[in-house]
């Protein structure tokens, strides 16, 4: 079946109104731009021709009702149909609190973006005719009530169920916490495993064994494309963190059966506020970078003393936000070899690599057994 559809990609909104805004020196996420930045994403998406829009997780800030409630009216009025998954910051309770909705309350806010069904976390639905998108709850919540980035077995065994029958339609999928690491070592590294499922290696399997090849991600807040045997996931940085980027896709399946996928993206540039948006916001990454990049230099496997550490953090103050705008190359000469050879390892891998703001995937067909 010939098909050819245009859609896009939106994530880690974390929209907050102004009166929910904490005030807290250190946050990372530039949380006030949320709602102007989203409103000017849509401004231009409104102009495309979309099939539809995807939003994988972290649409509120802290789960809150009325931001729930904001981003859903808001949802309701666009021109394409949108589909949302969970990510942690928007379900941070299993029952509801003071500021947050309850874990069953999410499904309820979005029947229009995906949940039909309201009972259940997670769903299969037909995006256009030969066309479908599952969309995962990576947020499960442990004895101590904590939450941790997995899928549950009933959901894996639903999903198994579910791929089983969907013959020759094509499959997308779409997850808050990521399935293909996107840094080095990322599912054992302390300050990085959090942003990766806990069960990928099961989830990786069933897509494999069903010749998935698209999975969505957010949650690290970084642009960056991976592909782990033949499944891509494809992560989209946060609207809330430089470089405030979202993409447009195109897929395409000719009729000799030969898929592509082509990824564009594209930044907010200026808000309300934020003239030069993109210049303050690299400014203020680097101005909180410090306490990150000193953790990372002595964790393992690094390991550098205090004194080494706060000696070459100054120079490494863009190192995140290289990151995040994806395609990163990061050299630093001056550096001890050891060093030097470990950060280089965190940017794409040689200059035939750079896919992850601008690419088009050739999606290969698994030989036949
Ligand atoms: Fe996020
Ligand atoms: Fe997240």
């Amino acid at each position: 079946m010939v098909l050819n559809f245009r859609f896009a990609i939106v994530s880690d909104l974390h929209i907050a109104l102004p009166h929910t805004i904490w005030d807290h020196p250190n946050r990372f996420h530039l949380v006030e731009v949320s709602i102007p930045a989203f409103e000017s994403v849509l401004e231009h998406l409104t102009q495309l021709d979309l099939d539809f829009l995807l939003l994988p997780g972290d649409l509120t800030q802290h789960g809150e009702p009325e931001n729930h409630a904001w981003l859903q009216a808001k949802l309701a009025q666009l021109p394409f149909p949108v589909y949302v998954v969970p990510g942690n910051h928007d379900v941070p309770v299993l029952m509801a609190n003071e500021q947050s909705i309850a874990f069953a309350d999410f499904p309820h806010y979005y029947r229009k973006c995906g949940y039909e069904d309201p009972q259940q976390p997670y769903y299969n639905c037909e995006l256009l005719p030969g066309v479908r998108l599952i969309g995962l709850n990576s947020n499960s919540f442990n004895d101590q009530g904590e939450q941790v980035g997995r899928l549950d077995h009933k959901q894996l065994r639903w999903l198994e169920a579910e791929l089983a029958v969907t013959g020759d339609e094509l499959v997308l999928v779409m997850v808050h916490h990521n399935v293909v690491e996107h840094l080095p070592n990322q599912s054992d590294h302390p300050m990085a495993n959090r942003y990766m499922l806990e069960n990928a290696p099961q989830l990786l399997e069933l897509l494999q064994k069903y010749e998935v090849k698209l999975v969505f991600t957010g949650h690290l807040h970084v642009q960056d494309v991976a592909c782990s045997q033949g499944v891509y996931d494809i992560t989209t940085g946060s609207l809330v963190s430089y470089p405030h980027p979202y993409r447009v896709l195109e897929f395409q399946r000719d009729d000799l059966g030969k898929e592509r996928l082509q990824i564009v993206s594209h930044r907010v540039e200026s808000v309300h506020n934020f003239p030069n948006l993109q210049h303050s916001s690299r400014q203020w990454m680097g101005d909180r970078s410090f306490p990150f990049l000193i953790k990372l230099l002595t964790s393992p496997p690094l390991s550098l003393s205090l004194a080494q550490a706060k000696k070459l953090a100054p120079s490494l103050r863009d190192f995140w936000a290289t990151i995040a705008d994806g395609d990163a190359v990061l050299d630093y000469p001056d550096f001890p070899l050891e060093v030097r050879r470990y950060i280089q390892a965190y940017g794409a891998i040689d200059s035939a690599t750079l896919i992850d703001n601008n690419s088009t995937l050739l999606l290969e067909k698994s030989s036949e057994p």
